[in-house]
């Protein structure tokens, strides 16, 4: 199998093969949908006819089986983008705000060669959709799911052959409702007193401060494999001096037996190692670590996995190629330091929401390289992935690009005691391994977070913690896990089988409204007792206040863009002295503004944006874009081409 002279090698090519041990428990793989030799895509992003279900009970769209037919048969429907919120694209407040069931639909062509060769296999996949999903194929049920931010899919072949001359009709039922055992967790409140309210009304609540946009955020597509198919591939990566290890292992289905032949290329498409085995750990020699951009003048260096699957049965023999993109680098957490290839790695970074006009949650290529383009204006290195997963487009980009991520699932707003139960576990247990299905290849994750924010002082949070990040580490031994809390670092019941400690606080904001000189003392506090009580290094995972475009005071006033300076800059002072501590990182709330709940202490939206929600730059944008290039010279390495960072 392998040899080796050195021992060092020796075992951490043994810790590779512990760790892949541990797969995920999940009985099916989730491989982004790319194009190959072998391996058709066909978006079907565009207009759906679509309905909302504004029945008292949301349910007459089940009781008239609208999936058994076209849906203009069954009443009005109107145009819908895909992907995009359908929230904010109508006139109509009713949809803006509306909670049940809404409905899509489809016809597609299907190539006739996908239904004439019996050997492929053709995949219907579903980039998301919030929250509650139910898929049907000609007014066959072929799939759901529940969870608004994860992929999911189903094999269709066998339903478009049986009529070829049908059209193939897709129905898609999204309801967005949450209850206490979703995730984020939500509750539905009827109102029934005549005199106050119309009948049948009922509200939405939840306890989390973002918009729940909903719809189908993502892209919907079909794609092709043969019969016998590369169902998933898990990577681990290490190296030791300059050879780099790619322990790596492939999952076949649809045949019995099969050959491989597995290649890893450099960026030029030269073979760098190669084997036959369904897994083992390629070697490469003067390997190309993937850096994060601002550590190294090389970043973001990636190899290719080119994975070919040949096997055959009595009819026909089946080619695959499917080809993933890999970065070598490790990760680890000491008392002190988040290190990256065994370097310190400081995280100067943001929090981001997937959060536009008009298409809401909905993947918006514009909008994702403006972001990007925005977040190198500004040096930042990372972000969290505040409060859901991201689209996989977005993590590709973090991958190509060299920007760090904190893998965030939607915990957010665990706050009723009722959402500590075992319902609710089970189904957080299920969203991480969807989760680390999804992104366990990304070099650019570094750290899942498995909540924000929850009421971890209650007692069920204890044991809720402890189980979910034990199987988190079970389904990925390689990475550090963590949550972000706001909680007395004393009672908090999970802290303890956190690897990193993240905090959130608002000094000056949410406490002591106005008080600036408040900071510097409750944030020093703040840092000294969590690392006191647990001497793990620490993040500020959010901090910050609101600023509304355009309005100023001197001296400074709450929701002023000079207010928003001040606290930022207080906050600095003492990550300045922290950081040569155990302080690893610092993470802006927020990077844009966003939509949220309509209530009384929101605008409009969230204003903690350094940039509104037209990406254009509020003052505190050019303070923290002077900090963080600083600190990016400080803590790591300047790329050539930012030698006059502030003519960037
Ligand atoms: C769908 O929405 C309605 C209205 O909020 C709710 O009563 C029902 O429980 C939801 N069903 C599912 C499966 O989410
Ligand atoms: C959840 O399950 C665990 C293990 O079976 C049990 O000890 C605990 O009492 C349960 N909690 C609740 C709230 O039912
Ligand atoms: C980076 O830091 C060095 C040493 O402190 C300093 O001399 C240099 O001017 C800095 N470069 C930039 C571009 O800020």
């Amino acid at each position: 199998m392998i040899t080796s002279k050195s021992p060092g090698m020796l075992l951490r090519v043994l810790y590779l093969f512990a760790v892949l041990d541990a797969a995920c428990l999940l009985d099916t793989g989730m491989l982004f949908p790319r194009e190959s030799s072998s391996r058709e895509v066909k978006e079907l992003n565009g207009l759906w006819s679509f309905r909302a279900d504004k029945s008292p009970n949301r349910n007459q769209g089940f009781e008239r089986a609208w999936y058994k037919s076209r849906l203009v048969e069954t009443g009005p429907v109107i145009d819908m983008p895909v992907p995009a919120s359908y929230n904010d694209v109508t006139q109509d407040p009713t949809l803006r705000d509306f909670t049940g069931w809404v409905w899509y639909e489809r016809e597609v062509v299907v190539p006739s060669r996908w239904i004439t060769d019996k050997g492929t296999r053709v995949v219907l996949r579903v980039g998301s959709a919030h929250y509650n999903s139910i898929v049907w194929l000609n007014g066959v049920k072929v799939t759901e799911h529940k969870g608004g931010h994860l992929p999911f899919e189903a094999e269709i072949g066998s339903l478009i052959r049986e009529d070829p001359t049908m059209p193939c009709r897709i129905t898609i039922a999204v309801n967005n409702t949450l209850n206490l055992d979703t995730l984020p967790p939500g509750s539905i409140q009827y109102l029934n007193d005549p005199t106050r309210y119309p009948d049948g009304f009922f509200v939405q609540n939840y306890y989390f401060d973002f918009f729940n946009y909903a719809g189908i955020h993502r892209p919907v597509l079909l794609y092709t494999t043969p019969k016998a198919y590369v169902d998933d591939i898990t990577v681990v990566t290490d190296f030791l001096d300059n050879t780099g290890m790619v322990k790596y292992e492939v999952s076949v289905q649809g045949a019995a037996k099969a050959t491989l032949k597995v290649t890893l290329m450099d960026k030029d498409g030269r073979c760098v190692a190669s084997s036959d085995e369904t897994s083992g750990v390629l070697k490469v020699a003067d390997v190309n670590l993937w850096w994060p951009y601002l550590m190294h003048d090389n970043p973001a260096y990636l190899y290719s996995m080119e994975v070919r699957l040949m096997a055959a049965d009595a009819r026909a023999t089946y080619e695959d190629v499917y080809t993933l993109p890999v970065g070598i680098r490790t990760v680890k957490v000491t008392n002190t330091q988040f290190l990256i290839n065994n370097k310190p790695f400081y995280f100067h970074g943001v929090n981001k929401h997937e959060d536009s006009d008009i298409r809401g949650k909905g993947l918006d290529w514009p909008l994702i390289v403006k972001d990007f383009n925005l977040i190198k204006w500004l040096g930042a290195n990372s972000f969290r992935t505040s409060h859901y997963p991201y689209a996989e487009e977005i993590m590709q980009m973090c991958d190509r690009h060299g920007i760090v991520v904190i893998d965030e699932c939607p915990g957010v707003g665990i706050k009723d005691i009722r959402s500590f139960g075992n319902a609710s576990l089970a189904h957080h247990l299920v969203v991480m391994e969807e989760l680390v299905r999804r992104d366990k290849n990304h070099p650019s994750v570094v750290m899942w977070s498995v909540a924000n924010e929850p009421a971890a002082e209650m007692p069920p949070a204890g044991y809720y913690f402890k189980t979910l990040i034990e199987h988190t580490k079970a389904l990925d031994p390689t990475r550090p896990v963590t949550y972000i809390t706001d909680s007395n670092y004393a009672r908090d019941k999970g802290a303890p089988y956190v690897d990193v400690i993240c905090v959130n606080s608002y000094f000056s904001w949410y406490h002591d409204p106005g008080h600036i000189e408040v900071i510097p003392i409750q944030l020093n506090t703040q840092f000294e007792n969590w690392y006191g009580k647990y001497q793990k290094p620490i993040i500020q995972s959010e901090y910050g206040a609101d600023a509304v475009p355009g309005l100023h005071s001197d001296p400074p006033m709450m929701f002023t863009e000079e207010y928003q300076n001040v606290v930022l800059e207080s906050y600095h002072n003492v990550f300045d002295q922290k950081r040569k501590q155990y302080v690893i990182g610092e993470l802006i709330w927020n990077f844009a503004d966003f939509m949220t709940a309509q209530g009384i202490t929101r605008v409009v939206g969230n204003k903690k944006g350094i940039f509104s929600r037209q990406r254009q730059p509020k003052s505190a944008a050019f303070i923290l874009k002077e900090r963080y290039w600083r600190l990016a010279n400080a803590t790591g390495r300047l790329p050539p081409w930012a030698k006059y960072p502030c003519s960037l």
